[in-house]
């Protein structure tokens, strides 16, 4: 097992992940150098992705290093039969690191439990995506100024989707007041009430989203995971549950930030791309920096 791997944000204490917030700072004040000369890195990619994929690559050839890896898994020998196991491997015989997307919950932990590289967990099912709830902390740091004492609305599929899951175990360490607004066939998982419960972190649940983030530091908009679901039937009743314009933030706070983790598919109308309140595409911008930083720790350069 290779000890370097991000598998889940609770992998890195509070104290690693704000060295990880100083590190993209540092990163996104001159993001070419060449501290990976030399170094190789892989991208697996078992799922689309555009963001994650593209961001680590940037990352990477912006430090110096070199990437191999596949963006559709249908090119990879895994459409032949290969098992998880001989590919990380294999892979891990050629690269110095992995970061890996893949649709089982848990595949990430697996790889790293047998791979003689770090993993990096780039999404994992409904389970964890914590390179994305680090470029969110650092997000919601570059606009509030802090991390602490946040009110937080996570609006929209809730059970599926893995950045509401990992950023609740991030947001842990800063006491937060979170409010969790889904339909009841998205809402958030017991075991995340759960652990909020055993964190005291206060939360409440709503069904509907105008006039329900007045409040809000952070709107946190989620996409329907229509990947996840077993009955289409459902997904097509939920699909367009939430979408956000520009009236429903009239009586917003002024500091509050919109953030989303992309793909947005009808969660947010165009309108409020030019709102100074958005922030999803900055947001996104910024994973690149936060990959940067990622990369660096786990490859300790
Ligand atoms: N946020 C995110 O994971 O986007 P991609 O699916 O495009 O990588």
């Amino acid at each position: 097992m290779c000890k370097n791997s991000l598998v889940s944000i609770s992998d890195y204490s509070k104290q690693e992940i704000l060295e990880i917030l100083d590190s993209a700072a540092d990163f996104e004040t001159n993001p070419n150098r060449k501290t990976l000369d030399g170094k190789v890195i892989a991208t697996l990619f078992f799922e689309p992705s555009t963001r994650t994929r593209l961001s680590f690559e940037t990352a990477v050839i912006r430090l110096g290093g070199s990437i191999i890896g596949f963006s559709d898994a249908s090119t990879s020998s895994s459409s032949k039969g290969e098992t998880l196991n001989d590919t990380i491997h294999m892979v891990g015989s050629y690269a110095d690191a992995i970061v890996m997307r893949h649709p089982l919950d848990g595949a990430a932990r697996y790889a790293s439990e047998i791979s003689p590289v770090p993993i990096i967990n780039a999404g994992d099912g409904s389970n964890q995506h914590p390179s994305q709830t680090l470029l969110d902390l650092y997000s919601i740091f570059k606009t509030q100024g802090t991390l602490e004492n946040l009110t937080i609305c996570l609006v929209g599929d809730l059970k599926y989707g893995r950045t509401v899951h990992s950023l609740i175990m991030a947001m842990s360490h800063f006491k937060p007041t979170f409010k969790f607004i889904a339909p009841d066939e998205l809402k958030m998982p017991d075991e995340y009430k759960m652990f909020c419960h055993k964190h005291n972190i206060q939360f409440t649940e709503e069904t509907e989203l105008e006039g329900n983030f007045d409040d809000a530091d952070i709107l946190y908009m989620t996409r329907v995971q229509r990947e996840r679901f077993q009955d289409m039937m459902e997904y097509e009743r939920v699909k367009n549950i939430y979408t956000l314009n520009n009236s429903m933030l009239n009586t917003s706070k002024e500091n509050l930030r919109i953030l989303h983790p992309l793909p947005r598919v009808t969660e947010i109308d165009a309108d409020v791309d030019s709102n100074p309140k958005a922030y999803y595409f900055k947001q996104a911008q910024n994973g690149l920096y936060i990959r940067q930083a990622i990369v660096s720790k786990v490859l300790n350069c």
